[in-house]
């Protein structure tokens, strides 16, 4: 027998039953985001290589190691896009959308990182993200935060936990960058492999370490918010202010510093303790400079995304999800095909969900309509009636005349 093909590892079929919570998800995302004014973009999953170098940042863990790249028949080296802000700023750019322009942008779909894949962190993920341009001041962060906070109150996600901090302007970074090098120098027997490369790449990433034996050290580093610019200041306090007067609770973290390097001033993550160790379910920020940095016209803008797969896993653990499933299962007798046909056709003309059993016992017809999930089985065994059977409730069975059927469950279930 020849070997089984199975999937790439880190990419995800996604079966039908876990559909419903993905359909769910992105539906309530979708009106939520329509509800704040923002619009569908739709993005090529391939963009240059370079687009990403010079976004997310050479020194990143993205762009160091996680990145799928190849080259093309052409010679041209592609990347498939580990996310999509890159690509939103590049066609916002190329299409001139930008340039004095406000917008509120949002695209869905799947994202690639060569991570070691664990429960929460796959190679092939989804992200639904938003971005929104043009709109320099901390009244847009805090909507952008509104939103995600009904989107989670829309899912019944409860326990979802808001940590935001601010990274100044690049200047401030620069400057603090080099007390926390001087700082983290002086520990540099305490810092690990992994830490003490980052310390001449990109040592605000430090602060991120998890590794336990560095903790004392990173808690005693100094903080970016100390030695903020009075803007930035203004920016974050007047942040926290709007975010007060709209009952949104956040703690404010100054170790938060993201993996990417194109942000500045406001950044955020929606946080759980149900996943593991992959505890980020929405994270995003500002990035004013990267528009330009792009060769676009300098243009003020923040955004977020969500991680899906997590999102769905927690809608799995805690909310219910409408069922799509078939509503009436028909089993006739093969003699019967016709009208089952014909009975199925008329549920759907009323918006019932039916599906049809063709061929087999009635024995085993019985045991999938239990298993389909529908609430009534139909059975079929003559052309003028049939049996109704209740399979979740306590109405039990009864025989119904064909022509009355329809009337019969339209009446219980309901019609669309
Ligand atoms: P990010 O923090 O890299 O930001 O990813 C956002 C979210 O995507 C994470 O919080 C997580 O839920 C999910 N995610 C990331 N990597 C994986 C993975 N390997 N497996 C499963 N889920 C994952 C960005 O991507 C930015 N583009 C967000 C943004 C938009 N900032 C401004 N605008």
């Amino acid at each position: 027998m020849s070997k089984i093909i199975q999937a790439v590892r880190g990419m995800n079929d996604l079966l039908p039953e876990v559909a419903p919570y993905w359909r769910h998800l992105e539906t309530v995302a979708r009106e939520v985001l329509g509800a704040y004014g923002y619009r569908e973009l739709r993005l090529p999953l391939l963009e240059r290589t370079e687009l990403f170098a010079r976004s997310i940042g050479a020194h990143t863990d993205i762009v160091e190691k996680e990145m799928y790249t190849f080259e093309d028949r052409n010679g041209d080296s592609l990347t498939l896009r580990p996310e999509g802000t890159a690509g939103a700023v590049r066609a916002g750019i190329e299409h001139g959308r930008l340039h004095n322009q406000v917008q509120r942008w949002w695209y869905g779909g799947p994202m690639f990182r060569h991570e070691r894949p664990q429960k929460g962190r796959y190679r092939q993920f989804h992200q639904i993200g938003a971005e929104a341009f043009g709109m320099p001041g901390p009244d847009v962060d805090a909507e952008m935060i509104l939103l995600t906070a009904r989107l989670w109150r829309r899912l019944g996600l409860t326990r979802l936990r808001l940590e935001i901090n601010t990274l100044g302007t690049p200047e401030t970074r620069a400057a603090y960058r080099e007390r926390l090098v001087a700082y983290l120098r002086g520990h540099i027997e305490r810092l690990d492999p992994d830490s003490r490369r980052r310390l001449e790449t990109n040592p605000l990433r430090v602060l991120d370490s998890k590794a336990p034996g560095m903790q004392d050290v990173i808690a005693g580093a100094p903080s970016l918010l100390d030695h903020l610019d009075p803007e930035s200041r203004a920016h974050f306090d007047t942040l926290r202010s709007l975010l007060d007067a709209a009952g949104v609770e956040y703690r404010v973290n100054p170790r938060l510093v993201r993996g990417l390097d194109y942000y500045t001033r406001t950044v955020f993550e929606w946080l759980t303790d149900r996943l593991g160790a992959q505890s980020a379910v929405c994270a995003g920020g500002r990035y004013d400079q990267l528009v330009a940095m792009l060769g676009g016209a300098p243009t003020p803008a923040i955004g977020f995304a969500i991680g899906l797969e997590r999102a769905v896993e927690l809608l799995a653990q805690s909310a219910q999800v409408p069922d799509d499933g078939p509503q009436i299962y028909l089993a006739p007798t093969a003699a019967q095909t016709a009208t089952a046909l014909s009975l199925a056709e008329a549920l759907r003309d009323r918006g019932l969900r039916a599906e049809c059993h063709f061929g087999g016992s009635l024995k085993s017809q019985l045991k999938r309509a239990d298993r389909s999930g529908a609430r009534y089985a139909l059975l079929i065994e003559a052309p003028t009636q049939a049996v109704v059977k209740d399979l979740r409730g306590d109405e039990g069975q009864r025989t119904v005349p064909t022509e009355a059927v329809v009337a019969h469950l339209v009446e219980r279930l309901g019609s669309a």
